[in-house]
């Protein structure tokens, strides 16, 4: 039988097929890579604000507490941002002219509040609560990193839901005592494990619910 196709044609239909065939699972594997990376969940990633402002020199430096500007983080599902009043406690009388301070000024001046752009931001459909985590021994830093080494505001996590079930899942891993839930480098000790059981009891917290569905989907 008289070949149909060359032996050179029937090498580029192979390696036409093998482009073909493979080329959905190179798609589906950089595509996973992708909604994986850092690029897609912008941990890492600094968001412009209208005013340059430093958690690393009001936390950090100057040792604001978070609370002072976050005032609902303890007692309220969301932490809060400050009203551009807080601000000017301060800069009504320091840096009084500093033109990187103007929005804040001109905030002021026309009653309108600064539009702070958000850093974290959950979809609407998954329900978090800051004051259940807070005063369960649950740290800022476990899902915000070492804010007060901040310049400008970014994510350290990817605040993922494989990300939040892997606490809920087992949770003493993570759990902190009350006084150490503002520190922000605060790293689990040696005795992580031991400590974890006691502080589970201590909080009264039950594990086995966390990670039904309705927990953060109601
Ligand atoms: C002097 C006021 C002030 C203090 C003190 C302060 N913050 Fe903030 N915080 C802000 C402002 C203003 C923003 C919004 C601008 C930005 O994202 O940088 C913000 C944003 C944030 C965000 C991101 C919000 C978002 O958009 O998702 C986190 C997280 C945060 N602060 C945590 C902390 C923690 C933790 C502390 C204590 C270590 C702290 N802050 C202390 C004023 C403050
Ligand atoms: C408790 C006092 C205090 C409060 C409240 C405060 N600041 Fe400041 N801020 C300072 C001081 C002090 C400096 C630094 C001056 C210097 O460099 O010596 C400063 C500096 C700054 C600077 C200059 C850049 C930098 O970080 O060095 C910006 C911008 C700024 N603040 C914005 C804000 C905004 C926005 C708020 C409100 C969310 C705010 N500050 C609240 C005390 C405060
Ligand atoms: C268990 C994880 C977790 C802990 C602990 C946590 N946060 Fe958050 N924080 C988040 C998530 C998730 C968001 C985004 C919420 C959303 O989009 O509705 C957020 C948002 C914020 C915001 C933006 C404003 C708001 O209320 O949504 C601020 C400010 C903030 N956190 C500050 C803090 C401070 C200060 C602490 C410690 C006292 C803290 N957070 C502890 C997960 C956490
Ligand atoms: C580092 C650990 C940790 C992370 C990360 C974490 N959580 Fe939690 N979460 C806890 C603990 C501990 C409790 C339990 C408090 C209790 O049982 O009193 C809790 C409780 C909750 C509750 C209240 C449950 C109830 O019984 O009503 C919600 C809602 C919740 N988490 C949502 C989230 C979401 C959404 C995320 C991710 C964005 C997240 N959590 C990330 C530790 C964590
Ligand atoms: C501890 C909190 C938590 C629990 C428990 C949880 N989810 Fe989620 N879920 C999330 C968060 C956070 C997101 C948003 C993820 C994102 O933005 O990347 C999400 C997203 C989703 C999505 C949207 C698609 C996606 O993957 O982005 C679906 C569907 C979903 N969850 C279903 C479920 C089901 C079914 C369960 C129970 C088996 C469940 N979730 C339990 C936190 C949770």
């Amino acid at each position: 039988m008289a070949q149909i196709f060359s032996r050179r044609a029937d090498l580029y239909f192979r390696l036409g097929l093998i482009a073909v065939l493979g080329l959905p699972i190179v798609l589906a594997i950089s595509g996973f890579a992708y909604y994986r990376s850092s690029y897609f969940t912008k941990v890492g990633e600094y968001v412009a604000q209208p005013v340059p402002f430093s958690h690393k020199h009001h936390a950090g430096e100057l040792g604001i507490d978070c609370r002072y500007c976050h005032t609902g983080v303890e007692k309220a599902a969301f932490a809060g941002l400050p009203p551009t009043e807080t601000c000017m406690t301060c800069h009504s009388q320091l840096w009084t002219n500093a033109p990187m301070l103007a929005p804040v000024r001109l905030s002021l001046a026309t009653d309108t509040p600064l539009r702070w752009q958000r850093v974290h931001d959950l979809p609407d459909y998954v329900y978090f609560d800051h004051s259940v985590h807070v005063n369960n021994g649950v740290g800022c830093s476990s899902c915000h990193g070492n804010v007060k080494s901040m310049p400008l505001m970014m994510k350290a996590e990817p605040l993922s839901m494989g990300w939040c079930l892997d606490c809920h899942r087992d949770p003493a891993k993570n759990l902190r005592r009350e006084d150490e839930i503002f520190d922000m480098t605060w790293h689990p000790a040696a005795d992580q494990d031991d400590k974890g059981r006691m502080l589970l009891a201590h909080y009264g917290i039950r594990p086995d619910h966390l990670t039904d569905c309705s927990v953060c989907h109601r």
